[in-house]
């Protein structure tokens, strides 16, 4: 199943959640940056799964990211921002109808949520929601991943990939 895992991601964390949730799904699943998934890979792909974390209670936004870059932590890694952010890449992305899944990371509980948003867009873009979104819990305000989430992504892909599988109606 081709499948496109997109991140955004400042600190590695979301990135490695990615790649295992990719793992996961198993052989034609591919992690990928923001700047890496063009709309033409897009377009190839069979189930398309975003992610991005959140950062001031929403959804990774410029302006969080300009806050970032402007105001670093001390003793904070500098965030990798070479790639754009997922809203951006949410924006600028072709509609399509094949299955979508969304997650985000974050510190944990009621502190704002990014992937019902992530859902939320790729839905008005009219891709077909397979599974709720996700949640994955880092332990520091830059990670790292608490323990066991990489392995919960795993796990969450492999039920994404049943999920698609499943879903009535196949878009290719
Ligand atoms: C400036 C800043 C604001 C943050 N705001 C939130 C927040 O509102 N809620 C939350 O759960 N986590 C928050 N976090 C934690 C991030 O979600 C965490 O850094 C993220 O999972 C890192 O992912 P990445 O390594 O892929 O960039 C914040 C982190 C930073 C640096």
């Amino acid at each position: 199943m081709k499948t496109l895992v997109v991140y955004e991601s400042l600190w590695g964390n979301t990135a490695a959640i990615a790649r295992s949730i990719a793992q996961g799904i198993g052989p034609g699943a591919r992690a990928m940056s923001t700047a890496e998934a063009t709309n033409e890979l897009v377009e190839e792909a069979d189930f398309l799964v975003a992610g991005a974390p959140v950062f001031a209670f929403h959804l990774s936004s410029d302006r969080a990211r300009q806050d970032i870059a402007a105001h670093p932590d001390p003793g904070a890694p500098p965030p990798d921002l070479s790639h754009p952010s997922l809203r951006d890449w949410l924006d600028a992305l072709t509609p399509g109808s094949v299955p979508c899944a969304a997650f985000d990371t974050e510190v944990r509980g009621p502190f704002g949520k990014g992937a019902p948003a992530i859902a939320e867009a790729l839905q008005e873009k009219g891709y077909r929601l397979v599974d709720e979104p996700q949640g994955f819990i880092v332990s520091g305000k830059h990670g790292p991943l608490r323990d066991g989430e990489r392995e919960r992504a795993v796990h969450w892909g492999e039920h994404l990939r049943q999920c698609v599988e499943q879903a009535p109606e196949r878009a290719r």
